[in-house]
């Protein structure tokens, strides 16, 4: 069975994108086949594994709107084996507002998704930082949701109205959708707060922390303008170590908590 993950959390810069794009190099790196999914009219995700949006001839934005396949649309990352992307472009913001429209518009990148969902072991999805439409089709395609949390002050105010919204999508669009859990991101454990921080996650929403958190490092922000995730370019870097970690963790790990509510 394909295991599609979806890496979600309205807040922006708290790490989806960079989360999505370590978490698949690290699996393919395990040798699974890797499909990830830029659900970002910003199109971080595309243009930090090297791919130029503005060069694209097609993008996700023609799979929602003009119904063009997902096989047709997708495309190989560049140096990267076992791995493949589903590109955005700015486009994407209007198909936002055309698939608003439409009946059955929460079903729109699972149906697509459907005809080549088989040939991945993977598919990761990189949702934008909202709570919208581009959101709720990324839940509803998804067996599992993964919220990265930074730990600083009020992160977690956040948290409650995304919980909402998977228990809404849970009754709407995906019975199955499974919360597997929280991925501590920019991690200071210098600080007794960010500590305290994910505790208090745990206790109040009753989510998983998955082991371990990613600590806070300059080499992340490098890596993005060259094209490369973190694993390509610092091989041994902390950050590196725990994203592969991550995604042994995850590999293995079929089982899911439930959140209170
Ligand atoms: N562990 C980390 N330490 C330091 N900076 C990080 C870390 N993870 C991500 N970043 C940086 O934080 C910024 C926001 O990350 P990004 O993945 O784009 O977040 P989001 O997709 O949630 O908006 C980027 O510049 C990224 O390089
Ligand atoms: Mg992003």
């Amino acid at each position: 069975m394909t295991r599609v993950i979806a890496v979600a959390n309205q807040k922006g810069g708290v790490a989806k994108t960079t989360t999505v794009h370590s978490l698949g190099c690290a699996l393919s790196e395990l040798g699974r086949n890797v499909l990830l999914v830029d659900l970002d009219p910003q199109a971080c995700l595309t243009y930090s594994l090297g791919v130029d949006p503005d060069e694209l001839e097609i993008s996700i934005h023609d799979m929602f709107v003009r119904r063009v396949s997902a096989g047709e649309v997708r495309i190989k990352v560049p140096g990267v084996d076992r791995l493949e992307l589903l590109p955005a472009t700015i486009d994407l913001a209007g198909s936002e507002v055309q698939l608003l429209t439409r009946t059955g518009r929460e079903h729109a990148l699972s149906s697509a998704l459907a005809e080549i969902l088989a040939e991945y072991n993977y598919v990761l999805i990189d949702c934008p930082p909202s709570l919208g439409v581009l959101t709720i089709n990324g839940l509803t395609a998804a067996s599992e949701v993964l919220i990265p949390l930074q730990c600083e002050a009020l992160s977690h105010r956040g948290v409650g109205q995304l919980l909402e919204t998977i228990g809404d999508v849970r009754a709407f669009s995906n019975p199955n959708l499974e919360v597997r859990g929280v991925i501590a991101t920019m991690y200071d454990d210098r600080t007794r707060h960010a500590r305290s921080i994910l505790e208090s996650v745990q206790d109040r929403y009753g989510l998983k922390v998955l082991d371990p958190p990613v600590r806070k490092s300059i080499r992340f922000a490098e890596a993005p303008q060259l094209g490369k995730s973190i694993l390509n370019h610092a091989r041994s870097s902390q950050g590196a170590q725990a994203y592969r970690q991550l995604a042994k963790t995850i590999d293995v790990d079929g089982s899911a908590v439930e959140f209170g509510g």
